[in-house]
């Protein structure tokens, strides 16, 4: 048990104390941060005179061995040390000796662990700002690939009015984008350096945060120093955002299940990409899907975690804050790679563009094209609608689409109905001459994927 605080106290930490209080099992994923941040600090504290040249150059060799032993895996990261910060400094001081004892020259342990995250986050941040981005890719290629695949488009789960694949898989792109720019402006937001802010007050050594914030390529140093130890609101706005991403990928998952579903049939996964069934030979499952949607609730429990313990946390540091990291590691982890499988299981997937055209085909999603037919041709919206619901009806009783019946059926409901009833309701046509911005119809359509390209350029 190597403390760093072990000065003031007569006797050892209780064993279960210890462990309670320790964060090593988990905070060692900060080991690549607090090297980064120790190195900064000694490069600055150098600068302003406050450790000799020579005292750095010992350290940053310190730091340089030890990194390569920890990722060589001659050095073990273990428990007994308290946490990540005290078994890189115990450690310098054993390979280095006294130059070791200064490396923690104005430096504590908050502003430390608060770099630490921030660097950590910021990584995190960028990453599945870039994996968003492949998957925008996939759903791009898609979108080219089917401009013209004819589907049903829902609401409440029924059959609406025809749609293409391109137009529904544009609806995501939209959602990706967005996350995207979110995650951008949570960068920029929260692109400030906390090192420096010392416990909560500062330094009496004459620190050049400026100095610290740009090596470690911050746009410059938090503004005040309590909140730069005991700031976690960009964690918070970073995991309000993977809730957010896991959301889309969760609706998403939830179209492709039902999609994928034997009575739908509209895609096929591929079988990288589907599990079976350890009793039923004929099972095919969309497990990847189903998991994605599952892993939602972790991932909106780190959210809920991490603002319940920060609500009633008084200025400035509390030990409270420790509690920020091991489900917070796990949301971006399980984001990460949901979106990672996710987009392999798209990119993979074929689509069967013939049961998606007959069932739009075969699911009255004309009915208001035929009604606008009637309006065009001088009957008012409100009768149109009630013709067409005893088209509707007709069709039904007989098993058939508005599109099989004869001219003189259609004649029998209503004279309006003239030959060029059926051109005014092909599912083309349906789809065709819908081309306000942001419809589905093909050249609507090659716009929305042309601002798409934008976008990913
Ligand atoms: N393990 C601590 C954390 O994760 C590091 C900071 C400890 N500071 C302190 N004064 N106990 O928050």
């Amino acid at each position: 048990m190597a403390q760093l605080w072990g000065g003031r106290f007569t006797k050892s930490t209780d064993q279960m104390v210890y462990d309670f209080n320790a964060s090593i099992g988990f905070d060692q994923k900060l080991f690549a941060q607090d090297v980064r941040g120790s190195r900064a600090h000694v490069k600055m504290l150098a600068s302003v005179g406050v450790i000799t040249d020579a005292e750095r150059d010992e350290i940053l060799a310190g730091l340089d061995s030890i990194e390569a032993d920890v990722n060589s895996g001659k050095l073990e990261i273990t428990s007994e040390y308290e946490d990540v910060h005290s078994f890189v400094e115990a450690n310098l001081i054993d390979r280095i000796g006294d130059a070791g004892k200064k490396l923690h020259t104005g430096r504590s342990r908050n502003d430390q662990v608060a770099l630490d995250m921030r660097l950590y986050t910021r990584d995190a941040v960028e990453t599945t700002a870039e994996d968003l981005k492949h998957l925008l890719g996939t759903i791009c290629g898609i979108m080219e690939e089917h401009i013209d695949t004819i589907m049903p488009g829902f609401t409440h789960l029924q059959k609406a009015q025809p749609i293409t694949l391109a137009h529904h898989m544009g609806a995501y792109f939209e959602m990706f984008k967005r996350d995207v720019l979110r995650l951008n402006d949570i960068r920029e937001r929260m692109n400030y350096c906390p090192l420096g802010s010392g416990a909560l007050a500062g330094t009496t050594y004459p620190l050049d945060r400026n100095m610290t914030a740009q090596l470690l390529d911050f746009y410059g140093p938090t503004l005040n120093s309590m909140d730069g130890v005991s700031d976690r609101d960009y964690l918070i706005e970073f995991l309000s955002a993977l809730c957010t991403i896991q959301m889309h990928l969760s609706r998403f998952s939830e179209e492709v299940i039902i999609w994928n579903s034997n009575e739908y049939r509209f895609v096929e996964i591929d079988d990288g990409f589907s599990t079976g069934s350890s009793i039923m030979p004929q099972k095919k499952n969309p497990d990847i899907a189903e998991l994605v949607r599952g892993k939602t609730g972790r991932v909106y429990g780190a959210l809920m975690s991490l603002l319940t313990t920060m609500k009633g946390i008084p200025l400035a540091y509390n030990k409270d804050m420790q509690e920020d990291k091991e489900m917070a590691f796990d949301a971006m982890k399980t984001v990460q790679d949901c979106i990672v499988l996710f987009d392999g299981m798209l990119a993979t997937m074929t689509f069967n563009k013939d049961v998606m055209a007959n069932s739009a085909k075969n699911g009255f999603t004309n009915a208001t094209d035929a009604a606008d037919y009637l309006v065009n041709h001088g009957v008012p919206f409100r009768d149109a609608h009630g013709i067409i619901g005893q088209v509707v009806l007709y069709c039904i009783d007989k098993g058939i689409a508005i599109d099989d019946m004869s001219l003189e059926e259609l004649k029998a409901i209503s004279p309006a109905f003239e030959e060029d009833i059926f051109d005014a309701i092909s599912m083309e046509t349906c789809v065709n001459k819908r081309l306000t911005i942001g419809a589905p119809g093909h050249d609507a359509m090659v716009n929305e994927i042309k601002e798409c390209k934008a976008f990913l350029a």
